[in-house]
């Protein structure tokens, strides 16, 4: 009879060179290294209790009880960590997202990476970050960058071989950078981004390029980073995201996460960017949402040019954020 209790916070974060495709999908390695910007607005709260009393694993997302196929897919997750703490025992999972669900907020990102957090307090495990961001990643790959706060990297590793694919904070985010949600659409996407890379990947012709695009653009943004060069940041984050997009609509059948509300929030970031002078670039991930990276000191501005298209709740002001912290057991 002994309860053991995990509970963490973790931010999500947007990916400004994707990752768009894997080598390995029992173990989520990547076809090629990402980069990434944790964001302080949205966020996952999870409890673990092991508790030797339970017969089976329980998960509740929001407060509702998850069906047996979704807590079976987090069983799975959580066996990693059985595995590794040499134990049998069931948990209680107990997970609130500060992030509209599924709606390409990166909301699986948050999620394995507040319960890789989690787990590793409530099994006592005393795993470093870079190790478990190696096991978020199982549960979904862009979990392995919410391991850290500010500008992440994702390696992709080598072979087959787990260790070497981890992320680590690569600079702090502290300058003037920020980041524009335009929100077209908080419902559950239609396609995942586990089915939509797959289908890519198959059909695509385009996605042959895909590879070194992502090599060429990761030189150049790391460059940036380290310059605090915020234009060749915006304009490779850009590009990243539009090249990704074509190679879905490349697919057979043409696959494509864009609403009508998008191409509207696309097309008043560059002309605010080209006519007003704003430093803004767009990059858009599994789902019709934009999300615009921009600079902290115009995001006010910003914002008040785009309530000519959308409405105030649509749009959410984020800045960087911080790695996982543990919050207080009562
Ligand atoms: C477009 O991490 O959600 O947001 O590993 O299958 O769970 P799985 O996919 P996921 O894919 C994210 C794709 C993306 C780009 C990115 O975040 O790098």
């Amino acid at each position: 009879m002994s309860k053991k209790i995990g509970y963490y916070r973790a931010n999500t974060n947007i990916a400004l060179i994707k990752y768009w495709g894997k080598r390995n999908k029992e173990l989520f390695l990547p076809m090629t290294s990402s980069l990434s910007l944790t964001l302080d607005a949205f966020y996952t709260d999870t409890k673990v209790t092991v508790d030797s009393n339970l017969s089976q694993d329980y998960f509740t997302l929001d407060g509702i009880a998850q069906s047996y196929s979704d807590t079976q897919k987090v069983s799975k997750f959580v066996d990693l960590f059985r595995h590794l703490a040499g134990s049998q025992e069931h948990v209680y999972i107990e997970s609130v997202n500060h992030v509209p669900t599924a709606a390409g907020l990166a909301s699986s990102a948050s999620a394995f990476s507040a319960l890789a957090c989690a787990l590793n307090q409530a099994f006592n495990l005393n795993l470093d970050q870079r190790t478990l961001s190696t096991l978020a990643r199982q549960g979904s790959g862009s979990a392995s960058r919410s391991l850290f706060g500010g500008f992440v990297e994702w390696h992709k590793g080598e072979g087959d071989n787990s260790d070497s694919s981890y992320a680590e904070q690569i600079a702090d985010a502290d300058w003037d950078i920020a980041m524009l949600v335009i929100v077209i659409n908080d419902q559950k996407k239609k396609i995942s981004s586990r089915v939509g890379m797959e289908h890519t990947i198959q059909t695509s012709p385009f996605f042959a390029l895909w590879p070194q695009e992502v090599e060429k653009d990761l030189a150049l943004i790391k460059q940036a980073i380290k310059d605090k060069d915020f234009k060749t940041l915006g304009e490779v984050t850009e590009h990243n995201a539009m090249k990704m997009h074509a190679t879905t609509i490349a697919a057979n059948p043409s696959l494509t996460y864009w609403a009508p509300a998008s191409i509207t929030a696309l097309q008043a970031v560059q002309s605010l960017r080209e006519d007003l002078g704003f430093e803004c670039y767009a990059t858009m991930d599994a789902g019709p949402n934009v999300k615009v990276l921009c600079r902290k000191s115009e995001i006010d501005a910003l914002s008040k040019q785009l309530l000519t298209h959308f409405k105030p709740e649509q749009l959410i002001k984020a800045f960087p954020g911080e790695a996982p912290r543990p919050l207080p057991i009562d």
